[in-house]
Formats: structure tokens, sequence, C-alpha cells
């Protein structure tokens, strides 16, 4: 028994931030931009709008994706680090305004590796008995970006993108699949405030602790290494290589990063799918965004070994290989 993608769906903001437009909020060029981290533009909610909202969206797309209706979903894991609150969690607020029935929701807590960390919980569940599990990364990171901290803010954008993970008896689903962390560098990549160490005061407030604060250089070795680990780990379980993948699916952070990977791995960038440039880093939401893309784009066929790997705030990395 596979767990497999029944149906994918993905949602983005309207809005477009160029480079051009962060130009005249902080001392940044459209130059340094691109050559130091891929990115062209990035979509960005209004005000309004909460993750719960974009999430809705995605999921939506992904049950009619899928032929079915949201009442035959029988669980929701949600991958975010910016949920609408604390608590309740943004899984359940999905299944109030899409109908879904009394079936366990809950929220993952890995960074960018959410959505994967989702489709691994996801598998196990498809092995117990369930059936039609909605996985979703959705995100609004521009809503804790400092947008004067030009190191950071440059970086982000806000999207969704969501599945239906089914039971399937024929070849296509996930092959394998690998998950790590290491908590040791937790400080390197974090929102300081608003939990129970810093509770939300009127200091935090103006010592900026509620937003992202990342120490790029730091971050940017770390994920070259575990991004790589993922991919070898995952390929080692299903016991082939690297040559062998028909599309590359990374976690959409850093162009840089993407291609180190892709070239230790030995895949050519024609086989890796890219479009951090069009949405920045979105964190839980950016590989099945991609996904979804790259199916749109014809870029994935029936039968295609399709390798994800992701690196996000924890640490927290993995890997999911899967036959189309
Ligand atoms: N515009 C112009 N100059 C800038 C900007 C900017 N937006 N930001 C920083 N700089 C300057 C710095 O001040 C520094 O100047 P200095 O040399 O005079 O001190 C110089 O550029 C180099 O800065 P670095 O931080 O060393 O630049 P780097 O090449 O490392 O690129 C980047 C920065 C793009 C942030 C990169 O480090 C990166 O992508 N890191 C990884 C991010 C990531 O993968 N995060 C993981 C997941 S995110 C999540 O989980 C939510």
């Amino acid at each position: 028994m596979k767990a497999a993608i029944g149906g994918i769906g993905s949602y983005v903001p309207e809005k477009v931030v160029t480079n051009f437009d962060m130009e005249k909020l902080v001392d940044t060029s459209d130059e340094w931009i691109r050559t130091r981290s891929g990115i062209s533009e990035r979509r960005i909610v209004d005000n309004n709008t909460a993750t719960s909202d974009l999430a809705c969206e995605a999921a939506k797309r992904a049950i009619a994706a899928a032929g079915i209706e949201a009442k035959n979903i029988e669980a929701i894991i949600l991958g975010t680090a910016t949920p609408d609150m604390l608590f309740p969690s943004t899984a359940c607020l999905v299944q109030s305004r899409l109908g879904i029935n009394k079936v366990m929701s809950f929220d993952i807590s890995a960074g960018c590796s959410g959505f994967l960390y989702g489709l691994g919980i996801a598998e196990s569940f498809i092995k117990n008995g369930f059936d039609n599990i909605l996985v979703i990364g959705a995100e609004i990171l521009t809503k804790i970006t400092d947008f004067t901290d030009r190191a950071t803010c440059v970086l982000f954008g806000d999207g969704a993108g969501a599945v239906v993970i089914k039971r399937n008896r024929g070849a296509s689903g996930i092959i394998a699949s690998y998950f790590s962390a290491d908590g040791s560098n937790w400080k390197l990549l974090q929102q300081p405030a608003g939990g129970s160490r810093i509770p939300a005061s009127i200091e935090s407030v103006k010592n900026r602790l509620h937003y992202i604060k990342m120490q790029g250089n730091e971050v940017f070795k770390l994920a070259v290494r575990a991004m790589y680990e993922a991919a070898e780990k995952t390929l080692q379980k299903a016991g082939i290589d690297g040559e062998a993948i028909d599309l590359l699916i990374p976690h959409q952070a850093n162009i840089r990063i993407i291609e180190a990977t892709a070239k230790r791995l030995k895949v050519p960038m024609d086989k890796v799918y890219i479009n951090l440039d069009k949405y920045g880093n979105t964190s839980a939401a950016s590989i099945p965004i991609a996904l979804n893309e790259a199916l749109e784009k014809g870029r994935i066929k029936k039968g295609d070994l399709i390798l994800m790997v992701a690196f996000g705030a924890g640490f927290t990395w993995g890997g999911v290989l899967l036959r189309w």
C-alpha cells in the first residue's frame, strides 16, 4: 500500500512586490537580491488576510483536483511557522471553514520542512488505514518580517500549497523518506517573542522581537549540508542514485543553496524545479507550490521519480521521494 498524491492545489496572493519596490524600503538593490538569493519578486498578502485564508484556497483546489468532497477528508496536517494564532491550530480553522468532518487536525512546527514532515506523517497514517489526508503548507512570513532589516526582508513571501494523500495499490506514491532535526543551532533562525519564553510586552514590541531574526550566512552553510544529507539519505533508502531522478523539487530559499545541492547530487539544473525568482522563500508552502506549478507546466509525467528536499528553522530537514 502506497501513500500517493490524489490531488494538488496552490494559492498565492495577487500583490506582487518586486526587488525594485524593496529598494524603496531598505538600502538594497535588485542586483544584490538576485545574485545573492535568486529572488526577483514575491507575493504579499493584504492586512486582512491570515494563513488559514491561503490554506483554505489551496486545500479547496487540492480537494477538487482529487475528485473528492471535503467530507471525504479523514485527517488534516498543516505545516506552518505563521499560524493565524498560537492556538487553536490553523488546521482546525481550515476544518471548520471547509465543512470537513470531525477528523484529527493539527499543525506541525518544523519551519520550511513542515510540508515534507506532514507527508511523512500522512504516509504512516495511510499505512494505519486512513485515506484522503489533507496535507497543507501555508505561510504568511511577511507578517513576521522586519521591513527595516535588509538582511531578511528581501527573502520572504506568502502562499500556500496542499495535497490530498490517498491509499494506492499501484506504483505511484511515496517510495522513501528521511527526516531529521538538530536543535543545537536554534538561535540562528528564530522569532524570539510571542511564546512563553518572551511573552508579548511593550518592551518586546519596542525591541522588534516579534520578527524573524536570522544569521543568514551561518544558516546558509547548515542548509547546504542538510539539504544534501536529506537527499542522499532518502535516495539511499530507495537504493537509487541522483542520476535516476526525473525532477528535484528543493525548498526554495536561495538559488545558491539549490545549485550546491544539485551539484553534489549530480542532478543537472534542467532537472531542478525553481520558482523562487517569482515567490521568494514561502517556507512550508514552497515545495507544494513548486510541485503544483511543475505539474501545471507539464514538467511531471506519469511514472516520473520526484525528489523533494527541505531545510528549515529548528533546524529541521527531510526528503521525500515519490513516483508520480
Ligand atoms: N542588500 C544589500 N546588502 C545586503 C543585504 C541586502 N538586502 N542584506 C545583507 N547585505 C549585506 C550585509 O550587510 C553584508 O555586508 P558587509 O559585508 O558589509 O557586512 C553583505 O551584504 C554580505 O552579507 P551576508 O549575510 O554574508 O550575505 P550572504 O551571501 O550570506 O547572503 C542570504 C545572505 C541571502 C540571507 C544567505 O545567507 C541565505 O540565503 N541564507 C540562508 C537562508 C535560508 O536558507 N534560510 C532557511 C530557511 S528559512 C525558514 O525556515 C523560514
